[in-house]
């Protein structure tokens, strides 16, 4: 099993390319199965979700061919089964739900399981697919979803108890393309990628509006065509990045960004002590790393707020910025594993209650980690650039899920990093 060794103490400079975004892509490749034209979409990241997601498409009947980021994607006819195996792999793998329904009027998909983020429930996408006449069974753990009739458009607040959700959306949101009528989704997800997804089932046909706000209306058509797409950049990992350069750089460069996405992260790291400089098209940043530091308040949110996503990486970096700093998670309040282990490297931090009180440390030392998901693998790997010594991160398959080469981009900026078994 692949393991990172990080060497801290390297001088972060230079300027690298930010991928096209995981969590745009994942819906966009599920929407495919809307149409049976061909869809190019390119900047698809080379990261295992993305190809779990093109693995479950083949399963489902479609014809896939990638090539370095772009994915042209056929299927003249699909399964209306998902299979298990590939569909426990991921949990995004529920977007698939939307799309088989409304095109085949049933599908069966796998109810997915626990996550070490919290509880995932998929209780908002079941009450919205049902409100668009979908019948729901469970069996065998899997969900069955039936619309021998068709869809028929409808009014639906998705509202949870930790606000919108953003799959949630995607799926009433594919589903009701094709419905008949007009559906309406109230408290609606309005992230960028949800909005990424509506620009690309618009240009397949659909007829789409409010995405990005908190209502979206979606008139639905009889059938999509085939489209291209090019994938919004990632605003989760150029976060990552930014936060690598003001925990360890000298300048660092991140191309192909939207400044717009990156308006709360870049907030938080101002308000920390750190400079960051966007070009005048706002497609690429240079972060200077500040002299002054202090320790900042955060707390999660939905789109515009900051992102649970960006949540580990943050701690990472207040772990060793002078003063106190309170980082509460709304959205996921259990996922602060990675302070077990940010902890183990030196780190001061007492979570409780979905908040992390993180008094900085002047340095972290070296110690053998241990990755437990996608965003806390990353915060380790952030952490461990300027610990004292060599860090060994395990399980590092968690990190290759949603950072695509990320151990090439960071060698490419200076640090000392290697991949071992
Ligand atoms: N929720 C419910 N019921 C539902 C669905 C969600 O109560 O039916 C709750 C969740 O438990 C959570 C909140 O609503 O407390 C928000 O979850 P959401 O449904 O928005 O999460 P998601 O759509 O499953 C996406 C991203 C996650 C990201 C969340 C929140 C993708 C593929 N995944 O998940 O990304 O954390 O939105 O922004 O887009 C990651 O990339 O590391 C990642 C976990």
């Amino acid at each position: 099993m692949d393991k990172l060794i990080v060497h801290g103490g390297a001088t972060l400079s230079g300027a690298i390319n930010i991928s096209g975004s995981k969590n745009a892509s994942l819906p966009i490749l599920a929407a495919t199965l809307l149409t049976a034209e061909e869809c190019v979409i390119r900047r698809v990241p080379d990261v295992s979700d993305t190809n779990y997601m093109i693995q479950i498409l083949s399963a489902l009947g479609m014809e896939v061919e990638r090539s370095s980021g772009t994915v042209r994607i056929v299927g003249e006819k699909v399964s209306d089964e998902a299979p298990y195996e590939l569909v426990r792999r991921m949990r995004a793998s529920i977007c698939v739900m939307g799309p088989l329904l409304a095109r085949n009027r049933r599908c069966v998909v796998s109810l997915p399981g626990g996550c070490v983020i919290g509880d995932r429930p998929v209780d908002l996408h079941l009450r919205g697919l049902e409100a668009l006449g979908a019948k729901v069974e469970f069996e065998a753990g899997n969900i069955t979803l039936t619309a021998t009739h068709g869809l028929r458009g409808a009014e639906i607040d998705l509202r949870g108890t930790h606000g919108p959700t953003v799959l949630g959306t995607d799926n009433v949101m594919m589903a009701a393309t094709l419905a008949e009528g007009t559906t309406v989704i109230e408290s609606a997800a309005a992230e960028p990628e949800v909005l990424d997804l509506a620009n690309f089932l618009n240009s397949m046909g659909a007829k789409i509006s409010g995405a990005g706000t908190r209502r979206i209306v979606i008139e639905g058509v009889s059938a999509l065509h085939g489209t291209e797409h090019n994938v919004i950049p990632d605003r989760i990992e150029a976060g990552t990045f930014m936060v690598a350069a003001a925990l360890a750089g000298d300048a660092v460069t991140l191309r192909r960004v939207n400044r717009e996405h990156l308006k709360v992260i870049t907030a938080a790291l101002e308000s920390s002590g750190h400079r960051v400089v966007f070009n005048d098209a706002g497609d690429a940043c240079t972060i200077y790393r500040g002299g002054n530091l202090a320790g900042v308040d955060l707390v999660t949110a939905p789109y515009p707020g900051y992102p649970t996503d960006m949540q580990a990486q943050m701690t990472a970096l207040l772990a060793t910025t002078p003063g106190l700093s309170v980082i509460k998670d709304t959205i996921f309040p259990q996922r602060f594993m990675h302070c077990a282990e940010l902890k183990r490297m030196g780190a001061d931090i007492k979570v409780d209650q979905g908040t992390a009180i993180v008094r900085g440390v002047a340095q972290l030392s070296a110690a053998p980690v241990m990755a437990s998901d996608l965003r806390a693998s990353a915060a380790l790997v952030l952490a461990a650039l300027t610990a004292k010594g060599r860090t060994e991160i395990s399980r590092l398959y968690h990190i290759d899920r949603g950072y695509e080469h990320i151990d090439e981009k960071f060698l490419m900026l200076g640090a000392r990093v290697e991949r071992a078994q």
